[in-house]
């Protein structure tokens, strides 16, 4: 069962340098009790995505549709959207630092995130509070519960996090980059944690990261963005072994044995575009070792590519060229050379570009 669906979701924030087209057109679904991994390098646009579904972006301009059990997030006013926030939907952010306020104790905290939503009595709340701190394997959760956030080290903080977040039993979790800038340890242990609190609560979950390995492990379906765009989308192992997109294609190649290459990094070449001024036709194509004249003329939508149900890809090379393997990257340049190679992110910048985006989005 579908409980989020979003259609051509598009955040732009105006300023005093143009208007950043942050996320453009994105659709997706997440289905209950399921997760979904949003991935793609930073300034991609999972955040603001994620904080958009939560009415937490003042100042962008927003269109499209959320729908979450029927409802449209994007048009609740201010009060539904506190009760939904929370109770129907929780968000770990990526800075834990940045939803614990520094001034007050932990269990404090999520005792009133409780309280906000629940009749419950202060006592009440407040063992609600130590139970979740031990839920999500807080050591002495009686005695921390009375720590202040920077009393906790940082695995803890984002346990912490967690346990505010799962406070109301919500139906959809995002978890934005939820074990960045934890030691791989702790990762693995807090990534555990969330599968096992997913299963308990039958929730479902949204997983941003940049780590594709990440994904591998967690995640039922996988959004790929970039430039705020859709790139690719796949059930995992799909996606795995069955890449289409050149850029996805360039995301498992950082992965250590992904592509088989005797666990050897290919790193990808260039940096994400201006989301201001963003490249004409494909947004990758100036980092594209496989883009055609086409690439640079005209934007690809997603469309079904051979790789499995509901896979889809935006990109204009052949559906049925899938995969990682050395022999599908000689295919793919030898398409590329038979439609026109564009001369590979080469141009005069101003030749790639068009002030303000490209139209059709
Ligand atoms: N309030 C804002 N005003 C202007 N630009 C913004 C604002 N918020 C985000 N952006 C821009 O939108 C783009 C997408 O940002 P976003 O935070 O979603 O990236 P991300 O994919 O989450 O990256 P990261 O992996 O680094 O967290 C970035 O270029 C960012 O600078
Ligand atoms: S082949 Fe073309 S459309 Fe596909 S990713 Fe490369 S530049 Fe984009
Ligand atoms: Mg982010």
């Amino acid at each position: 069962m579908t409980l989020l669906s979003v259609r051509d979701l598009r955040v732009s924030f105006p300023t005093s340098d143009g208007v950043v087209r942050a996320v453009r057109r994105l659709s997706f679904d997440v289905e209950a009790g399921r997760t979904l991994g949003i991935v793609g390098e930073t300034g991609s646009g999972k955040s603001v995505t994620a904080l958009s579904l939560l009415g937490l972006n003042p100042g962008a301009d927003i269109s499209g549709s959320a729908l979450f059990e029927g409802r449209d997030l994007l048009t609740l006013g201010a009060d539904e959207m506190r009760r939904v926030r929370g109770a129907d939907i929780a968000m770990i952010f990526q800075d834990p630092l940045s939803s614990l306020h520094p001034y007050y104790r932990v269990g404090w905290q999520i005792s009133e995130a409780i309280r906000a939503h629940a009749r419950v009595s202060r006592g009440e709340a407040m063992s609600r509070a130590v139970d979740l701190l031990r839920l999500v394997s807080i050591p002495q959760p009686e005695r921390r519960v009375s720590a202040y956030p920077h009393e906790l080290s940082g695995g803890m903080r984002q346990r912490a996090m967690i346990a505010m977040a799962l406070a109301l039993r919500p139906k959809l979790l995002i978890a934005d980059e939820p074990t960045t800038a934890l030691d791989a340890t702790v990762q693995a242990q807090l990534m555990e944690l969330l599968g096992a609190m997913q299963e308990e609560l039958g929730m479902a979950l949204i997983i941003i990261t940049h780590d594709l390995g990440l994904v591998a492990s967690a995640a039922d379906q996988v959004l790929v963005m970039y430039a705020g765009r859709a790139a690719e989308k796949a059930d995992t192992t799909s996606l795995f072994y069955s890449a289409h997109h050149p850029y996805t294609r360039g995301l498992l190649g950082s992965i250590p044995g992904a592509t088989g290459a005797g666990g050897r990094l290919v790193p990808i070449h260039g940096n994400p575009p201006s989301l201001i001024n963003l490249p004409r036709g494909c947004a990758f194509h100036p980092r594209c070792e496989f883009a055609m004249d086409v690439c640079v003329r005209e934007q690809p939508d997603l469309a079904p590519v051979t790789g499995g149900p509901g896979h889809e890809s935006a990109c204009w090379l052949p559906p049925e060229m899938v995969g990682v393997a050395p022999a599908v990257d000689d295919a793919r340049r030898r398409h590329a050379a038979r439609r026109g190679r564009a001369s590979l992110g080469r141009p005069a910048p101003d030749a790639q570009t068009v002030g303000g985006a490209a139209t059709h989005d």
